[in-house]
């Protein structure tokens, strides 16, 4: 009996780093909140409840062709450790351009092999755990076709978590950056803006 329960415990610790590899050290796919997908708050819940925020800093234009940078960072007043995803979208809701990971220890790229669409994310290093009150952000860089656009809109949820190495206790935020036909606006629709809240504000 001993033995057993030994193998058992064996197991549940074996389980046990696997999820944190597996969660902590990337998110699964399709959770920024994008039409047709999930949030972190799936599991994390808490989405867009807190006092935190997340944000994307990025050019108020660009042109076809062009390479633009991203600056995504989470923030909540005490708490520890922080996450996020993006991914991009054309009008149709299709993948468009390409993410390209400029700070390889901290994010990284995965793409859905049904949506095609590309994911980047924070790593485990990425999280900074013990960073209080605001996340130093991820630096992330994308690629526009060379071919004239329609509407481009980044969608992105980030944590901001208590880094007790569980899901509980971690704050979701979402956001939405959208530029316009022919990119030559760009239109933060701030915190707290879901998909819907996306439509509501595209309609006020
Ligand atoms: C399918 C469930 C699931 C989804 C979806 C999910 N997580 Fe998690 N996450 C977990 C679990 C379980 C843990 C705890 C184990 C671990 O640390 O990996 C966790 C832990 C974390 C931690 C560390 C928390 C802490 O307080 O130490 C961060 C940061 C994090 N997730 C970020 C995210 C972000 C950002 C997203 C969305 C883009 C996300 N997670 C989506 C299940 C999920």
């Amino acid at each position: 009996m001993r033995t057993a329960a030994a193998i058992l415990a064996a197991i549940i610790v074996v389980g046990a780093v696997g999820a944190a590899r597996g969660f902590s050290g990337g998110p699964p796919n399709a959770r920024t909140g994008a039409p047709g997908e999930g949030t972190c708050a799936d599991c994390h819940g808490n989405l867009n409840v807190g006092d935190g925020r997340i944000t994307v800093a990025a050019p108020s234009t660009f042109a076809p062709g062009d390479t633009i940078s991203l600056f995504v960072k989470v923030s909540q007043p005490g708490q520890m450790r922080w996450g996020f995803e993006l991914t991009v979208l054309d009008d149709a809701d299709g993948p468009v351009g390409d993410l390209i990971i400029v700070e390889p220890t901290r994010t990284q790229l995965s793409v859905d092999v049904g949506t095609g669409r590309q994911y980047a994310k924070h790593t485990s290093v990425g999280t900074d755990l013990g960073t209080p009150d605001e996340s130093p952000g991820w630096t992330i860089d994308w690629a526009s076709p060379d071919a004239p656009l329609g509407a481009v809109t980044f969608y992105i949820a980030g944590s901001a978590a208590n880094g007790n190495g569980f899901s509980t206790g971690d704050f979701i935020y979402t956001n939405v950056l959208m530029y316009g036909d022919d990119q030559t606006s760009a239109d933060e629709l701030t915190d707290f803006e879901t998909t819907w809240g996306r439509v509501k504000a595209l309609f006020r």
